[in-house]
Formats: structure tokens, sequence, C-alpha cells
């Protein structure tokens, strides 16, 4: 059975045993995390905070490692990266180990460590995600970033495009499916024709606009341009 949290402060860490949770936060910090460990990156460990950013690059060696993320959508002084995926090329991540800090995905994938097993998804590696979460066999809780711990659209957009892939023909009305996930399933049929403009409208889309980081959106919008699916385990994501 498929379910959905909307942000993560309703998830309740004890009901994420034994399931696999599927963590998103389209506008941007899964869409850049999948897009550097496409790129070759060897592995991103999310951390709470800017202090603890810096103190495990003290830790793992300040050249071993980058220091990556933001604070309201624009890179932070001193760290080597932002959080536009469209920075995490090759040339810049390949064989490198990225430390991570954002304002809701980070935490949001923090937020389940109680799961079998987390997987990173976005619209970039959709179709990847669903598949692998599929032949799992077990139970998901698809867990949206949102936004300073409020709903977001881009995020149930796309929790319902997964939650539809899981789902297929079955439960295709959402009978039987916790209104939660039937909500986003809506929403997802409603509103996957056009991600662009969908993202435009949403508060995440144009705080990015705003700071002059509007390219991203479409960049954000491909579905499936990477068959990876990250997981979370240990304190880091790898593929
Ligand atoms: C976040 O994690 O808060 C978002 O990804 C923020 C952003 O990239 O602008």
């Amino acid at each position: 059975m498929v379910d959905v949290c909307f942000t993560p402060d309703e998830v309740v860490a004890n009901e994420l045993q034994g399931r696999i949770a599927v963590v998103v936060d389209v506008l941007r910090a899964t869409s850049t995390i999948v897009e550097a460990l496409a790129n070759g990156a060897k592995s991103v460990f999310p951390v709470p905070s800017i202090e603890a950013a810096v103190r495990l690059a003290q830790n793992m060696g300040r050249d071993q490692v980058l220091l990556c993320g933001e604070r309201r959508g624009l890179p932070i002084d001193g760290f080597d990266l932002g959080n536009s995926p469209r920075e995490y090329t090759p040339e810049r991540v390949a064989g490198r180990s990225l430390i991570m800090t954002t304002t809701n995905g980070t935490p949001a994938l923090l937020s389940t460590t109680n799961a079998r097993e987390t997987l990173v998804a976005s619209f970039l590696n959709l179709s990847a995600v669903v598949a692998r979460a599929a032949e799992s066999g077990l139970p998901v809780t698809v867990v949206g970033a949102g936004k300073e711990r409020r709903f977001s659209l881009d995020d149930a957009v796309c929790a319902g495009a997964i939650v539809r892939g899981l789902c297929g023909e079955r439960h295709a009305a959402g009978e039987g499916l916790p209104d939660t996930a039937h909500a986003a399933m809506l929403l997802a049929e409603a509103r996957s024709g056009d991600l662009k403009s969908l993202f435009e409208g949403t508060a995440a889309g144009r705080q990015l606009i705003d700071a002059g980081l509007g390219e991203d959106l479409e960049f954000c919008a491909q579905v499936d341009r990477h068959d990876v699916v990250p997981r979370f385990h240990n304190g880091q994501i790898t593929l």
C-alpha cells in the first residue's frame, strides 16, 4: 500500500519501519542530488545545518569534499556549489563526495531514517524510482519536502505521479488509497501536463524566478532524464 506525507512534519517516524520511503523535493534538492549522482558524484551527505556541514568537511578533509547547498535559494557563503542542478556537471562533481544542506530537502531526507530504505526521487528519475519501489514488494511512503514546513504543489504532483505509477489500474479511482495518496494522484492527473508552467505558479518556483534562477524550473521539469535511483543509507546517498 502506498501513502503520502506532504511535509516531513506529517511523518510519524515509527510508522516508516518496514516501509520504503521515497523523498521528493522537486525544486530543487532531490533533482540536484539525482543530477549529481548521475554525473558521477561518489556520494552525497545530507546534513541539518551549515555548521554541521563545515564540521563534517573538516572531519573528512576539506579538500576531499565539496560543500553544497542553499539558503533562501541562494548559494551559501564559503560553499563550493549552490543548489542548482545545472551546476552539478560531470566536470565539477565526478568522483567527488558532496556535503549538502538545504532548507527543505535535507530535513526531509533526515526525517526518514526509520524507514527500511530511503529512495531519492524527482521528475528527473521518476520511472526508475517507481520501478525500484514496485519491485521491492514493500509498502511505500512518499515524503514531500514541502516549503518551510508547508504543503508544496510541485512535490505533491510528483508524489501523485509516483502513486499513479505504483498503483497503475489498481486503485485508478483512488478507492482503497489513503486520502493523502488519493489527493496527490488527483493533482498529478490534473497538472502533470505542463510541469514548467505548473512550477511557475508555485511558491518555490516564484522564489527561484525572483532569485534569477528561473532556468532551474525547466531543468527540473524534465521527466526521466536519468535512469538512476539514489539510495540514502547510513548517513550518505549513493547509487
Ligand atoms: C530546499 O531543499 O529547500 C530546496 O531545494 C530549496 C532550493 O533549492 O531552493
